[in-house]
């Protein structure tokens, strides 16, 4: 006999979490089924961004982030020691305790807002049943007035590159036992730009292979170009329109061999990080006759607000169309619980901010002056560089600048580009701007404390109209 609740959520990563406990807090009985275990094989849940994405990632680049300063930036403070060293296991052993805080942190939330957690691999049956396969081997069947769906999203794998103990995906990627000697890297993507940069601050001679001809082709075409000449001088190898065809695991180390326009080449490394992106996790999430759709590459089909279409069945996060983001996953499992409960959730995809955590940080929020162009609305552009902001250079951190773009009409905050220090902090003023629906010069008449490194957003909208006070 199944257990009833009134929301059974599989997943639980951000989205599932998310939608769990606002379905709780919204006074609902909520499951929440998650599969995955941590490194002590116990159950961890949080899902890819808390055991093996975002908080982990942060860790490593934090911790990398102090050794590449203490060789190349506090000589510039005056500060001088011997040679400084990396214990790799300390410095794994902080990021682990980091995530068994926080994915612990999840499992107290749920006991503290009374949301029952399943521990085992969820499938969702015809008439709204999930039937939960635990890790003991026994299954349990839990029903649901509504189920959400938030199963989250796996690796690809290229076919000519198996993960093994030498080519490795993100989750290998945040526990190699020394620092590799050679690292390489397939795709320039946000994995790739992340952990390569971890691991070159840490003395990698790291070469990243991206089959597109152009680099971050996402980001604002100014910012991608400031990006490439900082991540240049940082000694990251980034190799553009290189088309890997094939690898090999030899005794000296994984051969790659790719080609260019130069033809074609090979390059051997200790370790090969292969990130090209991410797919939902939807394989065997559905039991025959659920009516659930998936769409070509796999991901479950959901209208504008994540109904799937069955009466009762939602899906949320990763497993969805849109950025694969887990504050995108945050937000909609947010908007589906309060729909369920017959508010009026919802998600403005204009307004989601995208980060890249390298040295210098990037973000950004609506559109780049490419889609502008494209799309043919007419707009202003401000940019204020970091070099000029006083704070920027007393921190020694003076790369990159910050672009407001306005409609030339209305004025109305239409994107905003960021690359420099700690924007992903700065880039939340353009969200907040394109969210109240404000103007450049709404955020140009703004107080910004003095001195700060939001004074670059200021002054950026300022220059929108031409008035940028520090700007010669
Ligand atoms: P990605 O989509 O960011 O980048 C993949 C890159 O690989 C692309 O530039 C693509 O052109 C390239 N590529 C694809 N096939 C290739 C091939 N055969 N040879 C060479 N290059 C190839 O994907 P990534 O980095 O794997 O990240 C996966 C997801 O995780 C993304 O959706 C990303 O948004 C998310 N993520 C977000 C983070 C953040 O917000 N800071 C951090 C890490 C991941």
């Amino acid at each position: 006999m199944a257990e009833q609740f009134d929301v059974v959520v599989i997943g639980g990563g951000p989205a599932g979490y998310h939608a769990a406990i606002r379905a709780a807090q919204l006074g609902m009985k909520v499951a929440c089924v998650d599969a995955a275990l941590g490194k002590d094989g116990k159950p961890a849940l949080g899902g890819t961004c808390l055991r093996v994405g975002c908080i982990p990632s942060k860790a490593l680049l934090d911790s990398s982030r102090q050794f590449w300063n203490m060789h190349h930036i506090f000589g510039e403070h005056g500060i001088g020691f011997d040679k400084p060293k990396i214990d790799v296991g300390t410095m794994i052993g902080r990021k682990d305790k980091i995530v068994k805080q926080f994915t612990g942190g999840i499992a107290a939330l749920f006991k503290a807002n009374k949301v029952a957690a399943y521990y085992g691999f969820g499938q969702l049956q015809p008439g709204n049943v999930v039937t939960v396969k635990q890790h003991d081997g026994s299954t349990v069947e839990l029903k649901g007035t509504n189920v959400i769906l938030a199963a989250g999203s796996d690796s690809i794998e290229l076919p000519f590159a198996k993960f093994g103990e030498h080519i490795v995906d993100n989750v290998g990627a945040l526990d190699f036992d020394k620092v590799p000697k050679r690292l390489g890297v397939i795709g320039a993507g946000v994995i790739g730009l992340e952990l390569g940069s971890v691991w070159n601050r840490l003395g990698s001679q790291v070469t990243i292979l991206e089959a597109l001809p152009t680099f971050l082709a996402a980001a604002d075409a100014e910012v991608s170009k400031v990006a490439a000449r900082e991540f240049k001088k940082q000694g990251l190898d980034i190799r553009l329109g290189a088309k890997v065809g094939k690898t090999e695991i030899k005794k000296d180390g994984v051969h790659v061999t790719y080609t260019d326009a130069k033809g074609e080449q090979t390059i051997v490394v200790d370790k090969l990080l292969v990130c090209v992106g991410r797919r939902a996790a939807t394989k065997g999430l559905l039991a025959e006759g659920t009516g659930v759709k998936l769409d070509a590459r796999g991901m479950i089909e959901v209208d504008a607000h994540c109904h799937t279409g069955v009466d009762g069945v939602w899906a949320v996060g990763d497993c969805v169309r849109g950025p694969m983001l887990a504050h995108k996953g945050f937000e909609e499992g947010i908007a589906v619980a309060e729909l369920i409960a017959g508010l009026p959730g919802h998600v403005d995809f204009e307004t989601i901010p995208w980060v890249i955590y390298t040295e210098p940080e990037l973000a950004w929020v609506g559109k780049t002056e490419e889609q502008l162009k494209a799309e043919g609305v007419p707009y202003k552009a401000g940019s204020f560089p970091f070099a000029a902001v006083g704070r920027a250079v007393a921190m020694a951190e003076p790369a990159g600048f910050v672009k407001v773009l306005a409609h030339a009409e209305s004025d109305r905050v239409l994107g905003m580009h960021l690359v420099g220090a700690n924007v992903s902090e700065l880039v939340h003023e353009g969200v907040l701007a394109m969210e109240f629906k404000g103007s450049a010069d709404d955020l140009a008449r703004i107080c910004h404390a003095h001195p700060s490194l939001s004074e670059a957003v200021h002054d950026a909208a300022m220059a929108v109209h031409k008035r940028a006070i520090h700007k010669a």
